[in-house]
């Protein structure tokens, strides 16, 4: 038996922020933006849209075409880091409820940009234990609100949006999820994150700023770190799959930054052409980015039954990986 990425979706807010309209509200350009990252315009949700909202539109579009309803789903996992709730509920939960899939468990998956990731591997796992049959794997954030819009360094890298995957029993066209690479490096857990407002640092009015909940990089030290680790995650699954760079159709890397996927591929000799890019609209949408570029490329018709793909993931925590699949 497999696991089989059965149907993507994905929903991206309509209001499309470009480079030029982040320049009127900090020092930067379109032209700083673009050459340091590739970005050219990011997405953001509506005020009364929250990470539950964008999830729940992206599983709906993959639920539909997995010709499944809510009720034949037996675990919904959100993996985000921008939930609709501190701590709980989970976002999963206010998914379920929205999608009516009351007989499904739920649980949010916190393993930042890696998310979607870690969820594909886990929910393989779950459908090939039997322990349940169809499963939706979400990624959904919604950062412009977890980014402080003064800071110049971080605001202008993230938007938002969400995509999804039913992960379902396969058949022998494929050998759906086939194995992942989920690892970490908890040492580097200062160099991306939210300061305050967890139980080591609560928010204590008067002492704290509002500016001191939100998202704070060091962003040299993250760059270097994702190239090290896309280099590494692509030979390690390739190496243990016996596969080189010919047998895969694409890689579908994180969109972070183009310059880290240029840099890995001069690093490394890989080869730019097989990576999935499509930061210049999105920008960085975390645990989100692999599931909108997995929905965009099956909309263009892009993946053919039998292709070998390769996911590659990094981000806070820290957090890397990837998945080799064999499209269903
Ligand atoms: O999802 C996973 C997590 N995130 C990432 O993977 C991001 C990893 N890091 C990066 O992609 C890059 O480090 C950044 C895009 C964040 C920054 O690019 P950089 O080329 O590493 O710039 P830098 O931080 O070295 O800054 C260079 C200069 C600085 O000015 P000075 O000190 O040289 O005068 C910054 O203040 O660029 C300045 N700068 C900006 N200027 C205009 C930083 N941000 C901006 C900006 N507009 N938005």
């Amino acid at each position: 038996m497999n696991a089989i990425i059965r149907s993507v979706g994905a929903y991206v807010p309509k209001k499309r922020m470009s480079n030029d309209d982040v320049a009127k509200m900090v020092d930067t350009s379109d032209e700083w933006i673009l050459s340091h990252t590739g970005i050219k315009n990011r997405h953001i949700a509506a005020e009364d849209e929250a990470t539950s909202d964008l999830a729940y539109k992206a599983a709906d579009v993959a639920l539909k075409r997995a010709d499944l309803t809510s009720a034949d789903i037996d675990l919904i996992l959100v993996a985000t880091c921008t939930p609709d709730y501190v701590g709980f509920p989970s976002t999963a939960c206010i998914v379920q409820d929205k999608l009516k899939a009351h007989h499904a468990g739920c649980l949010d998956i916190s393993a930042a940009c890696t998310g979607f990731i870690y969820g594909l591997e886990i929910a393989k796992n779950f459908v090939l234990t039997g322990a349940g049959k169809n499963i939706l794997v979400i990624g959904a954030e919604l950062l412009s609100r977890t980014v402080d819009w003064s800071d110049r360094n971080t605001c202008v890298l993230f938007g938002d949006g969400a995509g999804a995957a039913v992960i379902t029993t396969g058949n022998a066209k494929s050998n759906g999820i086939i194995n992942s690479v989920l690892q970490a490096e908890g040492q580097g857990a200062d160099l991306l994150k939210r300061p305050v407002g967890g139980t080591r640092t609560p928010f204590i009015e008067g002492k704290h700023k509002e500016s001191d909940l939100m998202t704070k990089m060091a962003g040299q030290e993250v760059y270097h770190f994702a190239i090290r680790v896309i280099i590494a995650t692509i030979k390690k699954l390739l190496n243990v799959n016996g596969l080189t760079m010919d047998d895969l159709a694409y890689i579908i890397p994180h969109q972070a930054n183009i310059r880290i996927i240029q840099a890995a591929c001069k690093r490394a000799k890989l080869p730019l052409d097989k990576f999935y890019l499509n930061i210049d609209e999105y920008a960085n949408t975390s645990a989100a980015s692999i599931p909108i570029a997995l929905n965009e490329m099956h909309e263009k018709k892009m993946l053919k039954t039998g292709d070998l793909v390769l996911t590659v993931g990094f981000g806070g925590g820290l957090t890397y990986g990837g998945n080799l699949i064999q499209w269903a």
